[in-house]
């Protein structure tokens, strides 16, 4: 009777634990879960990952934040590889200084860009200091890209141009190395959330590597 009890005991102990660590676990998202049946995105759907993401790192979540946030697939159809959330808190185009936070699903991809200037501003040049979560964040240099990256098919065929990247955890700010050059991240296993602070930024001056992504930012087809 006694070691029935006992076992009873452990196996409750055991069965909390892993209650517990199962609420701790950031859930599963699948691709199809933030399309309509005909393949469109579904910006709601979207919003509401980085709000479990949100919830999940203990990122004060505010009044408006999901009406001012935006969030984006690049137009590949596959958000859950390649996409992103913002929040634009501030882009000051006179004085320029800028100040959002991006947020990355485990192992979604920032597709790699850069940005040139335009008529009204200069070369945006920006760094990023990760708040929650891991972000893998490449530029230019010696390629050392971790074996945990995996580039999507959807972006450039599998393919980027710079590989060097800095794993950077909370508190590590990672400067971008000059303005022109190419950068893309990718979320760490339990996704991302990053202030990029900037001088200014300008939606016409960001060049995507890949064609039908870059024309999808600028609204062509
Ligand atoms: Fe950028």
């Amino acid at each position: 009777m006694k070691k029935l009890l006992t076992a009873l005991i452990v196996l409750t102990v055991i069965a909390a634990i892993t209650a517990n660590a199962a609420k701790d676990k950031l859930p599963r998202f699948t691709n199809a879960q933030f399309y309509d049946a005909k393949g469109n995105f579904l910006p709601e759907k979207a919003k509401d990952a980085y709000f479990t993401l949100m919830k999940f790192h203990g990122y004060p979540v505010f009044p408006g934040l999901r009406e001012k946030m935006a969030v984006t697939d690049f137009g590949a159809g596959r958000f859950l590889e390649c996409g992103l959330g913002c929040m634009m808190f501030h882009n000051n185009e006179k004085d320029r200084y800028m100040l959002m936070d991006l947020f990355l699903l485990p192992k979604q991809m920032l597709p790699e860009h850069w940005h040139v200037a335009t008529d009204k501003n200069p070369t945006k040049l920006e760094g990023w200091l990760v708040r929650h979560g891991m972000s893998h964040i490449v530029g230019e240099g010696e390629p050392n890209l971790s074996r945990d990256v995996v580039i999507p098919k959807c972006h450039a065929n599998g393919t980027v141009t710079v590989k060097h990247e800095v794993l950077a955890s909370p508190g590590d700010f990672v400067p971008l190395n000059r303005a022109d050059a190419h950068h893309w991240q990718y979320g760490g296993p339990e996704g991302a959330i990053i202030t990029e602070a900037a001088n200014v930024h300008d939606d016409s001056g960001v060049r995507l590597l890949d064609k039908k992504m870059n024309d999808a930012y600028h609204g062509k087809k």
